[in-house]
C-alpha cells in the first residue's frame, strides 16, 4: 500500500481509502450480514487500508462500523465522518443539530475523537452560513480534542463543478483542512482549480466517488458516450459505441475500473481515493490497481483530451 500525506493534518493515509456510502453502503444494500461487514473493513485494515469514511446520512453504515471496528486498536485507523446542514431539501444551518449529530456519531462509532469531521455537501449559495453559523461548532469540538481536523465535501450531484470547494479554498483556505470531491475520468473538471489552491494551501484531499456508476456498468457508460456525442461534449468519432473505454484495459490494467481508480490516483496532490466496494474481491483488486497509480501516460493524456473540459455529473 502506498501512503501519502493529507495536507496540514500531517495524517498519512493509505492511497485506497474505504467509504461506507455510495451505492453499497458497507453491504446494507446488498443485504450483507455483519459478519460479513466485519470482514470487509478488517481484510481492508490487513490490506494496509488506514482511512475509512462515513457519514451521519449513509443509514446505519455509522453503528455497523463501530461494531466492526471494536477490538482493533484506534491507532490503526484513521475516520473521517459527515454531517449535512440539511432536513430534507432544505438548508438548515442549526449549530445545536451539528454538536448533537458530531456527539451521535462519536457513540455510534465508539471512539472519542474524529479525525476528520466534514460538512456534508454544502451548495455555494449555502457557504457563507456555514462559515458564520456553522463552523464555530466544529471549531470549539476540534479544541475540545473530539474533531482533529474540519473539513467539506462537495455536492458534485448538484453542481458537477464543485464550485463551493473552489469558493472555500478562495475565501477561506485556512479554514479548511481537508476537501473531499470527485476526480475521476469522467469528472476531471475539479482538477482545473480544486487540486492546484488545495496544494498552494497545504489541504488535504480525498477523491470520492471516483468510479461510481456509469464507470462499472457498460451499458451505462455506452449511453453516456453517446449523449456526450450526440450534446456535442465529444466528437462522434472520438470514440467507439461499443466499449468505448475498452482500450484502456492493456498491460497491467485489468479493466475499466481499475483504470478510473488509477487515474483518480494519479494527481499527487489527492491523498487518497476511495472505494465504496463491499466486495472482497474487488477491494484486492483495488489495492493491487493502487499498487501503481498510473496509467499508461498516453492513455492519461488521451483522457484529458477527451473529458477535461466536460463539467457534468457522470
Ligand atoms: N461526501 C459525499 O457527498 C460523498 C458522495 C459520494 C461518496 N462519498 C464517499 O466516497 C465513497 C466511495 O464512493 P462510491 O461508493 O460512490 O464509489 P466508488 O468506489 O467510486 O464505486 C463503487 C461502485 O463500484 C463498484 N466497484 C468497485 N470496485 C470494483 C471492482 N474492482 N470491480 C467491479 N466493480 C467495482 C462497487 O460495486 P461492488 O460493491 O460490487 O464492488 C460499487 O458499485 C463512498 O462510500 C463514501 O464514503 C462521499
Amino acid at each position: 500500500m502506498i501512503y501519502r500525506r493529507l495536507g496540514r493534518t500531517d495524517l498519512n493515509v493509505s492511497l485506497l481509502s474505504l467509504g461506507t456510502g455510495g451505492a453499497r453502503r458497507l453491504g446494507q444494500a446488498t443485504g450483507m450480514t455483519l459478519i460479513d461487514q466485519q470482514a470487509l473493513v478488517h481484510h481492508a485494515i490487513d490490506l494496509g487500508v488506514n482511512l475509512i469514511d462515513t457519514a451521519e446520512q449513509y443509514g446505519e453504515s455509522e453503528s455497523i462500523l463501530g461494531r466492526c471496528l471494536r477490538g482493533i486498536p484506534r491507532n490503526q485507523y484513521f475516520l473521517s465522518t459527515k454531517w449535512a446542514p440539511r432536513i430534507g431539501e432544505a438548508f438548515v444551518p442549526d449549530p445545536a443539530a451539528l454538536q448533537a449529530s458530531v456527539e451521535r456519531s462519536l457513540k455510534r462509532l465508539g471512539t472519542d475523537y474524529i479525525d476528520i469531521m466534514f460538512f456534508h455537501g454544502p451548495r455555494a449559495a449555502e457557504y457563507g452560513a456555514v462559515v458564520d453559523q456553522l463552523y464555530p461548532v466544529l471549531d470549539a469540538l476540534r479544541n475540545a480534542g473530539k474533531v482533529r481536523s474540519v473539513g467539506l465535501s462537495t455536492p458534485f450531484v448538484y453542481d458537477p463543478a464543485q464550485e463551493v470547494a473552489r469558493i472555500a479554498l478562495t475565501e477561506n483556505p485556512a479554514m479548511w483542512d481537508v476537501v473531499m470531491l470527485k476526480y475521476g475520468i469522467l469528472n476531471q473538471h475539479a482538477a482545473n482549480h480544486i487540486l492546484t489552491l488545495a496544494d498552494r494551501y497545504d489541504v488535504g484531499v480525498m477523491n470520492m466517488a471516483a468510479v461510481r456508476i456509469k464507470l462499472p456498468d457498460p451499458v451505462l457508460l455506452e449511453a453516456l458516450i453517446r449523449e456526450w456525442k450526440e450534446g456535442g461534449l465529444i466528437a462522434r468519432d472520438a470514440l467507439p459505441d461499443k466499449n468505448p473505454l475498452d482500450w484502456l484495459i492493456q498491460g497491467d490494467v485489468e479493466s475499466v475500473i481499475e483504470a478510473g481508480y488509477r487515474f483518480a490516483a494519479e494527481p499527487p496532490g489527492i491523498a487518497t481515493v476511495l472505494t465504496g466496494t463491499s466486495s472482497i474481491e474487488h477491494l484486492n483488486a483495488n489495492a493491487r490497481c493502487l499498487e501503481n497509480p498510473k496509467l499508461i501516460s498516453a492513455h492519461s493524456s488521451r483522457l484529458k483530451a477527451l473529458f477535461g473540459g466536460i463539467v457534468e455529473y457522470a
